[in-house]
């Protein structure tokens, strides 16, 4: 099927579109003074992770359970059934996962890692080969650790940060259908990761998901989706895939799950919770095995590591994700910080996607080599000029497998206001007059696939 031309039908921002709630409660933050933040800075190891969340002015670390509750989904925590087991709120939830994935079989975690470590733990013994469009570090370390090799087949066009193609989260089918071909029996199912975060946060089309389905199918693999962003995922679909702007969001997403035999999600980003995940299966027997080693690890089956009062809330939480009007703001917000951005000089990975900016670091300082880490340079530089934190996506998170310096600016979902990011587009400009003083950064400490949560830099003069 032929791709949409993008610059058609980029998102929201033609059109324009009306913020779809208005601010309740509020959380003071304010800006520490310059010398502080350096001082603060030094402290935390130029590792913005060790940093107090009250020392930042605007958080885009994550997207990962960041985002503000509806008045629905805190009318909702009131009512959570704190029962140990057969809890009125894990019905609700129960019911809002089957409704939108259709799979019957439904496991509560209490985050993405917990059902990727299930999940795996019932599935893997050592010497399987697990394919990705790009596998998120927790789902690769997770397969890692139970002596598997998680393999990333993301489409060509990913590695272009310029290139005009709407989908760029696509799996590249080719070389899956190779890799399927070749591993033969070591292959125990296809993932897909939806949207693509390790690939800026880029959209998989509804062609390429029937496309690995199928090839998934033929080759007798089950295909299990990373449905952390899945609803972002059908607003693109619907936004920017010829044939399906007549279609919500939520209908296309159910398409999308008909295509595949099992979902682990982080329900702390479209499920609009500050906690939880789940895993959903159309397989009894494997859901079975999976229960089993929930309840060790997680809880009874009906709470799997989530008070009730959480599982009430994602319940209401999963459905708001896929309301058209709160897609299109969401997803419209993004894309205004990514034009902005462009249109004041600062190089970003285009199109944008869903959850967050990618600025490309490698672009905007070439004078730091990869060795000295630019991503992490200018993680420290929006620190130090605006408050702002922000996390590196390249040589340090991704290692010798960075293709690109990025470093993303996610965006908490229904928490900051087009003034705030109007800030973060002030500190660019101020950084980007000054980009040729910035240094790059010496490792002093930190090792493994999961380094950029723990390590410490020393700043190279
Ligand atoms: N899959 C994807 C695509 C993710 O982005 C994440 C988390 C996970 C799985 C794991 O879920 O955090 O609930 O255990 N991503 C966060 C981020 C941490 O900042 O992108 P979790």
């Amino acid at each position: 099927m032929q791709e949409a031309n993008l610059a058609l039908r980029l998102v929201a921002m033609e059109s324009g579109w009306l913020k779809p709630f208005k601010i309740k409660v509020v959380e003071p933050i304010s800006l520490p003074p310059p010398n502080r933040r350096r001082e603060l800075l030094e402290k935390a190891g130029y590792n913005l992770f060790n940093l107090d969340a009250q020392e930042i002015y605007i958080d885009l670390l994550t997207d990962s359970g960041t985002g503000a509750m509806s008045q629905a989904q805190w009318a909702a925590l009131m009512e959570g059934d704190e029962a140990y087991a057969g809890s009125r709120s894990f019905r609700q939830f129960l019911k809002t996962v089957q409704e939108i994935t259709g799979m019957p079989y439904v496991l509560p975690t209490h985050q993405g890692r917990a059902a990727e470590h299930v999940f795996f733990s019932c599935l893997l013994s050592g010497g399987e080969v697990i394919p990705s469009n790009a596998h998120f570090d927790t789902t690769r370390a997770n397969i890692q650790a139970l002596g598997a090799t998680p393999v990333d087949l993301p489409c060509p066009e990913a590695t272009d940060p310029e290139a005009d193609f709407p989908f760029k989260g696509n799996m590249d089918l080719a070389a899956l259908e190779a890799l399927l071909e070749r591993e033969k029996g070591r292959i125990p199912c296809v993932m897909l990761t939806l949207t693509n975060n390790t690939w800026a946060g880029q959209p998989v089309s509804l062609a390429n998901i029937r496309a690995v389905s199928e090839l998934a199918r033929a080759h007798g693999v089950p295909l299990i989706l990373d449905a952390a962003r899945h609803a972002e995922n059908a607003y693109f679909i619907h936004a920017r895939e010829p044939g399906q702007a007549k279609r919500p969001p939520r209908e296309i997403a159910r398409e999308v799950f008909s295509l595949a035999a099992g979902c682990l999600m982080s329900a702390k980003k479209d499920g609009l919770g500050n906690i939880g995940g789940f895993i959903a299966l159309r397989s009894g027997e494997l859901y079975e095995r999976c229960r089993e080693r929930l309840i060790l690890v997680e809880g009874f089956p009906t709470y799997g590591g989530l008070a009730g009062r959480d599982l009430a809330a994602l319940a209401v939480g999963l459905q708001e994700a896929l309301e058209l009007e709160y897609l299109r703001d969401r997803v419209g917000q993004v894309e205004w910080l990514a034009r902005r951005l462009r249109e004041v000089g600062i190089p970003v990975y285009w199109p944008p996607g869903g959850h967050a900016v990618y600025v490309d670091a490698g672009r905007l300082l070439p004078h730091i080599p990869r060795e000295a880490f630019p991503g992490q340079a200018l993680v420290c530089a929006l620190y130090l000029a605006g408050g702002i934190r922000a996390v590196e996506v390249g040589s340090l998170m991704l290692g010798q497998g960075a293709k690109l310096e990025l470093v993303r600016l996610a965006i908490p979902r229904r928490v900051y206001t087009r003034e705030h990011l109007e800030w973060v587009v002030d500190t660019f400009c101020r950084i980007k007059e000054r980009a040729a003083e910035l240094r790059g950064l010496r490792l002093l400490a930190g090792e493994g696939p999961l380094r950029h949560f723990v390590a410490r830099f020393a700043p190279l003069h």
